[in-house]
């Protein structure tokens, strides 16, 4: 410990210093005219300073002369006439043969009911480590961002190839049925892809529902609607996000449903319009998808569910929701209702289901 005594120190005045010396974290006990009074021991280890040979000393003639910062002049000296405190300042300290250390300096003129007699207390913490640790984070952070966006760049131009490959070969074949399949097969491919560009464009890896069904039924639209004046597809609901896991499921949902609309809906390119809307209350949310075509009652193959009802059907049971189906008169509104009731015991002592 490097104390500067008072002629005769009191037992306060030896316990104080007794404090100052073996305190963990590096610090200084100053006077009024900024000298060194007392150096905790972990101070002249971290800062390679004698503490011993401290005391009395300015603390700008420390060590080789690098704690002489022009800043930390005005600061100690603004603390000790009792202007202000430092709450924390940040100094680079160059020490000779040294790497250079980032320090946080916290100052403060100490209250103790001696206002005639100035003591200051510097608290000095080496964040160096930190500050290199934060880098690196922040580097590793960057770097895993920029990865994850090259990853969802490259499943989106894969899926867009597979997407083109598709309808080249629905082009190509002779069966109709073959190129219908084919055909719902390349939206289907679409329908991923739609959402890869949405998840690319997305800093926080969730979805916003809403450009993300207009950008799906856009390319819906483009590769289903032969004359774009007799049908069109109309997307409204709330700002929602939900996860990647949730979006794709809900993207597929509305694939199935438009392509069933644009293929069963509007025979003979009668006109009309499909709206898709998704809205959410808390935990509970609907996803309906509506027509004004001929009815699900009078399409032509109306008692075969295809596959696309067993798809809708699977990733409804994925979400927890329900499938409704309403005859609109005119049309066919399809509607996926997730419903979250609270527990609460029920008279006859049964818990009632939690999602519909
Ligand atoms: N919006 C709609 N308007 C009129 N009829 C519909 C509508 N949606 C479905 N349907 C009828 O329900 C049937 C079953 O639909 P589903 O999606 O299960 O099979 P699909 O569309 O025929 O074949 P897949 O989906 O496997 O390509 C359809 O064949 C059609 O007759
Ligand atoms: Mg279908």
């Amino acid at each position: 410990m490097a104390v500067r005594l008072p002629a005769s120190p009191s037992v306060a005045e030896k316990l104080m210093l007794a404090m100052v010396a073996s305190s963990d974290a590096p610090l200084l006990l100053l006077d009024g005219d900024l000298r060194v009074i007392a150096a905790s021991n972990s101070f002249g280890r971290a800062f390679q300073v004698d503490a011993a040979g401290a005391s009395g000393r300015s603390v700008f003639e420390l060590g080789a002369g690098e704690w002489d910062v022009p800043k930390l002049h005005s600061l100690l000296s603004a603390t000790a006439s009792g202007q202000a405190a430092i709450e924390a300042y940040e100094i680079d300290l160059k020490g000779a043969g040294r790497e250079t250390r980032r320090l946080v300096i916290k100052a403060q003129k100490l209250e103790y009911g001696d206002a005639e007699v100035t003591r200051v207390l510097m608290t000095v913490s080496d964040v160096t480590d930190a500050r290199i640790a934060e880098r690196l984070k922040e580097d590793m952070l960057h770097e895993k961002a920029v990865l994850l966006q090259e990853v969802q760049h490259r499943v989106a131009n894969s899926l867009q190839i597979i997407a083109s490959v598709l309808l080249q070969s629905a082009r190509n074949v002779k069966s109709d049925e073959t190129r219908t399949h084919l055909n719902d097969a390349h939206n289907r491919v679409m329908s991923i892809a739609t959402l890869q560009r949405q998840l690319a464009s997305s800093r926080l890896g969730d979805v916003e529902l809403h450009p993300y069904f207009t950008q799906l039924c856009q390319s819906l639209g483009a590769s289903m609607i032969r004359d774009h004046n007799q049908q069109s597809i109309e997307v409204s609901g709330d700002n929602s996000r939900v996860s990647a896991d949730v979006s794709v499921s809900l993207g597929l949902i509305v694939t199935e449903l438009v392509i069933n609309a644009l293929k069963h809906a509007f025979p003979e390119d009668r006109p009309g319009k499909i709206m898709v809307d998704y809205q959410s209350h808390g935990p509970n949310w609907t996803l309906c998808v509506s027509d004004d075509g001929i009815g699900m009652h009078s399409a032509p193959a109306a008692a075969t569910p295809g596959l696309g009802t067993s798809i809708v059907e699977a990733l409804a049971r994925q979400l927890h929701a329900s499938v409704r189906v309403a005859d609109r008169k005119p049309g066919t509104a399809v509607s996926i209702v997730h419903v979250q009731i609270a527990a609460v015991d029920s008279a006859d002592g049964q818990v009632p289901e939690r999602a519909v």
